[in-house]
This record gives C-alpha cells, structure tokens and sequence, in this order.
C-alpha cells in the first residue's frame, strides 16, 4: 500500500511505524510542516496500561520510551494555603520533544520517508498517488474541515484560557495550585517530565483573563505575571514559552472538544487529534493518538479485510473507548470551568471533589490508591457530620444527618415510587409490606410514592391519596409499623397529576388515558401531555385556592398519620410542573411568563403547606432540573433559581430530579445521570440537595456525598429489586454499626462473612 500520513505527531509518527512493523513493503510517506525538533507543548502523561500496549505493538520503541519516562505517585493540590497530599496515583511523564524524537528516529530506522517543513494539501485531489491518506494533522485539521459534512464534525471551543509553559523547577508530585489574584481564580497544573523540567499550564476563566489585562498583554509581561502568581512553587525559576512567535493573547489557548460522527471518507482517515480530543486535564490525548495508530494498522494488515470493512472496524472497535475518556474529560473540563463552585469546600474535600472530578475515579478507586488518605476524608466526612471528633473512618453514606429536628441515621434515601396498588386513595397490606420491608433494610430516609391530595389529583386509579379520614388510618398503621420496627424515618410525598392524571396503572402502559372514567384534568394551561392525552382545563384563580386548600388538608393529615416530613412533588410534569416548565405554561397572567411568575402558584401552596406543617418538622421540594429540551425549557441553570425559591420559602432539601415534563424530550442518560444538578443546585444555590437518577452502587453513594455533589442519595429502582439494600451496602463494606433488625443480624453477619471471604479469595 501506498500511505500519505500528514503530520508527524505521535499519531502520525506512531501509525507509519505500525504499518511498517506489520508489513515492512508498505510504503509510507509522512508529511510534517515544522522542523524535525519544533513543537509546542513541553509533557506528556501516560499511564501504565498505555505503557504496556506501546511494549506489545513495538518492543523497540517502547522500552527507549519506557526507560525514559519520570514516575510520580503523589498528587498536591495546594488550595487556601493548604496542601492537601495524596499518593498511589501512579504517572509517567514524557517530553513531547523526546517521544517524537523516539518515534522519528524509529520510523526513519524502519523506512518510514519522512518529510519535514512541508506544508501537506487538505486536496485529496492532490493525494491521488496514494491509496489511503491519515489525516494525522491535529485538532486543526485543515483536510478534516475540508471534507467536514462527510466526518460529521462537532467542534466546541471551551471558555477557559491555557497557557502551556514549561520550568526547571522540578515538581515532585503531580501539582494543582490554585492562587487568587483581584481578578479571580488562576490556576496552575505541574508535573514533571525530565530530569531538570516540568510542564506547567495555567488556566482561568476568561473573565479573570481579561481582568488581568492578560487580553492585552505581551508575552514577555504575561510571563511574568503568571511567574509572580505562582513564585511561591517555582522557587525563582522562570517559566518558559516555546510560542514566542505568537502576539501576547494569541498564546492563550481555548480548548477545542471535538467528535466525529465518521473517522473515514473514501481514502481519507483520521487519526488522533483530528479525530476526537480530550481535555489536557484528563492527560489522555497521545495515549488515545498512539492506540488509535495501533489500531488502524492492525485492522489495515488484518487478513481478509477489505479497506472499508477494515476502516468500518476500526472505528467500531475504537468507539467506545474514545467516547468513554471523552465523556471523562468533559466531566474534568466542567469542573474547571465550574470552579467558583467548590471554593467554599474545606481544603479535604476540595481535593477529593477535584480528584473525582472526571468521575473515572471513585472513592473505592481511591482507597486502592492511597488507603490513609481516604480514611481521613472519611474522618473528616464522619467529624463534620457528627458534629464532633470521630477517630473511626466510616463510609460517607453511614454518616448521619439533621433536617430541622429530624436526624436520619444514614444517607441513603428509598426514592418515591408509584405502587399503583391503593385502593380508592387507601394504601393497604401491600404497603405495609412494601414500606416495611424497605423500612427495615436499613435506609437513613423512605419516601412514600407521590400521594394524592384529591382523587381527581391521583394520576391512576391505583394511586395513594391522603384526603379522607380512612387514608389517615391506613396510612398512620404503615408509619407505626416503620417506627416500631426499624430506624427509617418516613417522608410523605405529597402531589396532584395535573395533565398526567386519568391514566392507567404503570405496568398497563405509562400515562396512557383510561379505556373508561376518565376524570376531568387541570394544568397551567391547555397544553396536553400527548395527543393521546386529554386536553387539561387551565387553572382559574378558583382552581388554584382550591387545590392549596387540598395540600394544606393533606398536610394535616400527613401529621395525624404521624409522617416525620413532608416532600412537595413540583417535577415530572404534574400538576405544580407544568407551571414551572415554559414548555406547557402559556399562561399571560401573573402565573405565566418569567420564572418569578412560574413559580408563584407552585411556592403559594408550598407555603401554605410549610405554614400547616410544625417548625421542627422537614420539608423537601422535588424538582425536573432539566426538562432536555435546551433553553426551550428549564435549565440546570434555571433549577439553581428554582431550588433557591423554595429555599427561601422554608424547604429544607431540593430533591434534585429531571425531566418527564415534555414527552418528546431527549434525555442523556447514563450512570448517575441526574447528579450533576444536584451538584450545580447544591454548590451554585448553596442549598442541601438530594440526588437521584441511575445511582446504584455503594461507591456511587459515597462518592457523591464525599465529593459534596450531594447531601442525600435517594435510590428507587434498586430498592424495587433489593429492600434490603442499605443492610447489603453495608455488609460489602464490612460496616458493623448499622442498625439490623434484631430477627435478621444472623443474616447480616453471614453474608458480611461470605463477601469477606470471596473479598480474600480474589485478592
Ligand atoms: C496544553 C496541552 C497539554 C496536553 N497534555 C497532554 C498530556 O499530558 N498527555 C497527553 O497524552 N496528551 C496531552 N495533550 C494532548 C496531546 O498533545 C495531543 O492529544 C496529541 O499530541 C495528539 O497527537 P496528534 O498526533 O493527533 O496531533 P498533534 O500532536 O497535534 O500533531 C499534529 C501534527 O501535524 C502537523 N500538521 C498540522 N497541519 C499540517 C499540515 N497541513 N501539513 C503538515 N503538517 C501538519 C503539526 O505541525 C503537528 O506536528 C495536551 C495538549 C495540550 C494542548
Ligand atoms: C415504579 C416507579 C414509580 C415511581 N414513582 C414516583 C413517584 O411517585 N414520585 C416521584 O417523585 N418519583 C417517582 N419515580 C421516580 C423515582 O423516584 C426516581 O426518581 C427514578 O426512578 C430514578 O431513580 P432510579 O434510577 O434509582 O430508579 C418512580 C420510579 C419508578 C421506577
């Protein structure tokens, strides 16, 4: 085969080596626009495993690689004066110089003919004595935006601005500083590539940017003032720019996020950072660049592959693994550009939040890493949490917490969840086993399903209601059962469905109107569900004091029941939702049109309903952070807003859900999906949160609430399959001071043994 590579990065560089290794008569031409030794950047990062599939592919190049590499374990980040140390993070560290150096000299010894200071054409026209042509060209690919519609591109320019530096001053550990200056937040990533240098980038948001003047300033001045910012790590060394070339604020990069939908058009394919990129934070751009060259070449020498079957492969088979860092790297780049959020954290959990950014590493990834240092986050969690010194390292989830005069004794919540099984608004033996059952297998807080404070308000005819004398007693006999027998508090979601009322029992299709008795429904305004649905009846002013005095009623009979909290459902599209979500609130009254008018029915009965319920007593407010529906609908954005109100209004903990306001939304969704909103709304609004969504793992639970994304973690589908979930989460992390109901500890010591010796047996 006759190959043109354009660019001689380590895609390039590496995948004309490949081919060669694999087929030494292949003719392979790479094309490079700078000098043999130019380049910008100073390190790189690698990890292990890259290391490892570099030894398998080329032995050669791999061990001058690996002799070379600097090893660190540690991780500094150095926040409000405080240096926050943790180890076993385990890095290599290359020059870019170097690594291309390597890989010329290799590809040169195995006949690659390289051609350097040469500008290569983004024609194909030009390439025609060739069979196939990489576009190994970068993130800027010239051919790549030329033959952009057939790739699909999505390109996306980050906000923050980077400067990629280098200095003599030699880190020890991978470094994250971050300094205040009077314009805001700067900070620096460090780490050591060589004997005498280290990269040093700096990074700020482009407000602060601009408020150093740095817009305007010369390389030279910008230098030095990145190098006063940071004098105290740099120890008097100087920072040093190999892009003197360019005009001061031209040096200054954004990143550029970029994803195909297709990696190959006709003979053209691209490669590395023409294909896809990944945030510098995440430090996995060169190992994606050389795996894809291994890779294409391996598909391109697979025996009886024909060039597109092989090109279709070998996007298939590098798909998945570039999706998943990508979605790691957005997850860090957000972190960084949402950094004003975690300011406030104390310097442990800032570190921690910062370490788990990117949602790759867990809190069990980081007790593997460095064992003490989690059980000091989970001394500190436990101290904070207690109110007092603890001396014993506890997981997260198992910390206590107080809501007004509530103390739940964990943070695992049972999530509401429709039973469709009452019957005319009465809950019944069902119940009392359901919400036994789940009572007793160990959660901090249970929910009952969203219950009703009309039977017009009830979504089908199986739902809960708590709006006449003999809901009170079936309700009061399942929170006598709740506390007699385990130390679960019990938390009634109150709600009205609104334009998803008279519809049929979940498993006889969701929202889907009855066959026959459909009741007449309400909402903001005459917007229906689905066609299918019927078209509600907008609220009159009449309406509206009706149904405030239908939750306030409710909320007296939660009381008499003997409920130890109250939660307000306003998300999911129900009744108060569909005045919250623009998407069905037409109204041109004072309950339409901007947020505050949005708002005023939903916070006029949540206040009523605070009014009724005791002062010591907790209130929650579930909410859809995001209707999926972009500025259309609510934003995370808007939800941060959302969450304030009814903060303000007396809840004491936003239940953080989303979505199920619209039908044709596009929800993105993914293990703990939804915690992102939590997150913003917790550490934007400054408000305690709830999270939910595809959270179903122990270490999901811990991580979230070290990393302060949430206070409580609500869990509903697992809880359908597994009452006893908290009991096992707490077995597997072999947590002896949950409470186990005394007939059942048996059970618990048991399984606590047997996950113990299987925990061995792998080891
Ligand atoms: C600040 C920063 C820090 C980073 N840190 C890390 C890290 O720690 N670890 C890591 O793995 N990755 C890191 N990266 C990412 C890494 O640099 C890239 O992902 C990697 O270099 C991709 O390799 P590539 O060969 O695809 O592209 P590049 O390295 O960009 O190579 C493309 C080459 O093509 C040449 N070229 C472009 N157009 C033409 C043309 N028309 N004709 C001829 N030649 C052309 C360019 O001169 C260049 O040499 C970082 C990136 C940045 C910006
Ligand atoms: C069967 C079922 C019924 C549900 N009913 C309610 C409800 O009554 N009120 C409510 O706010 N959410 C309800 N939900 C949503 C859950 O509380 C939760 O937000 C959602 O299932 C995501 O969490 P998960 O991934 O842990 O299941 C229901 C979910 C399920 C699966």
């Amino acid at each position: 085969m006759r190959i043109a590579c354009l660019g001689g990065g380590p895609a390039g560089l590496y995948f004309a080596i490949s081919m060669k290794l694999r087929d030494a008569a292949h003719r392979v031409d790479l094309f490079e626009r700078n000098r043999a030794d130019d380049t910008f950047g100073w390190g790189v990062v690698f990890s292990d495993q890259t290391v490892e599939n570099l030894m398998a592919n080329d032995p050669v190049s791999g061990a001058v690689i690996a002799g070379e590499f600097a090893h660190w374990d540690d991780i500094d980040v150095h926040i409000h004066g405080e240096t926050i140390r943790s180890s076993g993070h385990g890095f290599i560290g290359i020059g870019r110089k170097r690594l291309l150096a390597i890989l010329q000299e290799r590809a040169g010894a195995l006949g690659v003919a390289l051609h350097f200071e040469h500008e290569a054409s983004s024609d194909l026209d030009d390439w025609a004595g060739y069979d196939l042509v990489i576009a190994a060209d970068g993130a800027n690919s010239r051919i790549r935006d030329r033959y952009a519609p057939h790739f699909d591109v999505d390109i996306q320019l980050r906000r923050n601005k980077f400067f990629w530096f280098g200095t003599h001053k030699v880190f020890e550990a991978f470094t994250f500083a971050f300094e205040q200056t009077e314009a805001g937040w700067v900070w620096a990533h460090a780490y050591r590539f060589d004997d005498d240098l280290s990269t040093f980038i700096v990074e700020m948001d482009p407000d602060t940017w601009a408020g150093l003047g740095l817009d305007a300033m010369d390389q030279p001045d910008a230098i030095a003032l990145c190098e006063r910012i940071f004098a105290k790590y740099l120890d008097g060394h100087a920072l040093m720019s190999n892009a003197r070339h360019l005009p001061g604020p031209q040096a200054w990069l954004q990143f550029r996020r970029i994803v195909c939908g297709r990696w190959s058009h006709d003979k053209l394919i691209l490669l590395g950072d023409a294909a896809h990129t990944a945030h510098f934070s995440i430090g996995s751009g060169t190992k994606l660049a050389l795996e894809d060259a291994i890779k294409l070449a391996e598909v391109l020498n697979r025996p009886g592959l024909g060039r597109d079957e092989a090109l279709a492969e070998y996007q298939a088979e590098r798909n998945l693994e570039v999706l998943k860092l990508q979605n790691s790297a957005r997850n860090s780049t957000e972190w960084f550009e949402t950094l004003d959020r975690y300011l406030h954290f104390e310097p442990i959990q800032f570190a921690y939040s910062l370490l788990t950014r990117s949602q790759r590493v867990s809190h069990e990834n980081l007790r593997l890493r460095d064992k003490g240092w989690l059980e000091g986050v989970e001394r500190w969690f436990q101290s904070n949490a207690q109110g007092r010194a603890v001396n014993e390292p506890a997981p997260p989830m198992f910390a206590p917490f107080r809501l007004r005069g509530l103390e739940l004794a964990n943070r695992v919540v049972v999530s509401p969840m429709a039973m469709y099984s009452a019957e005319e608004g009465a809950p019944n033996d069902f119940h009392l086993v359901h919400y036994g059952a789940r009572a007793q297998g160990g959660a901090g807080l249970v929910y009952t399903e969203m219950t009703c404070v009309s039977a017009e308000g009830r979504i089908t005819p199986g739902c809960a209601g708590l709006y006449a004398p003999e809901h009170v007693e079936a309700w009061r006999r399942i929170v006598d059962f709740v506390h007699a027998n385990s130390h679960a508090k019990f938390c009634l979601q109150l709600g009205h469905s609104g334009p998803k009322g008279s519809t049929k029992v979940g498993w006889e299709g969701y929202d889907v109107p009855l066959d026959g008795g459909n009741w007449p429904v309400m909402a903001a305004s005459d917007v229906p569900w689905s066609p299918d649905n019927q078209l509600p009846r907008p609220m009159t002013r009449d309406d509206m004091d009706e149904v405030i005095a239908q939750f306030v009623a409710s909320v007296r009979l939660g009381l008499d029941a003997g409920f130890d909290m109250i939660e307000l459902h306003a998300a999911h599209g129900y009744l108060l939702s569909s005045f919250i979500t623009p998407l069905t609130n037409k109204r041109s009254d004072d309950y339409g049109g901007s947020l505050d008018n949005r708002l005023r029915f939903p916070l006029e009965v949540f206040s009523a309903m605070r009014a009724a319920w005791p002062d010591d007593k907790p209130m929650s407010v579930r909410i859809s952070a995001n209707d999926w529906m972009g500025d259309l609908g609510v934003t995370p954005d808007e939800a941060v807003e959302i969450g304030r109100a009814f903060w303000a209004a007396g809840a004491d903990l936003i239940d953080v859900s989303a979505g199920q306001t619209w039908a044709d939304c596009q929800p993105i969704y993914g293990r703990m999906f939804q915690t992102p909103f939590a997150d913003q709304v917790r550490n934007e609004g400054r408000v305690t949160t709830m999270a939910v969504g595809n959270i179903y793992e122990a270490d999901h639970v811990n991580s979230i609430l070290a990393a302060g994304r949430a206070d409580l973690v609500a869990l509903a589908r697992p809880h359908l399959i597994d009452p006893m979930w908290t009991l096992r989460a707490a077995a597997q992390q072999d947590y002896r001071r949950v409470a186990v109901p005394p007939p059942y500890v048996g059970g618990m010591a048991q399984l606590a043994r047997n996950l113990a010796r299987e925990a061995e047996m792998k080891a």
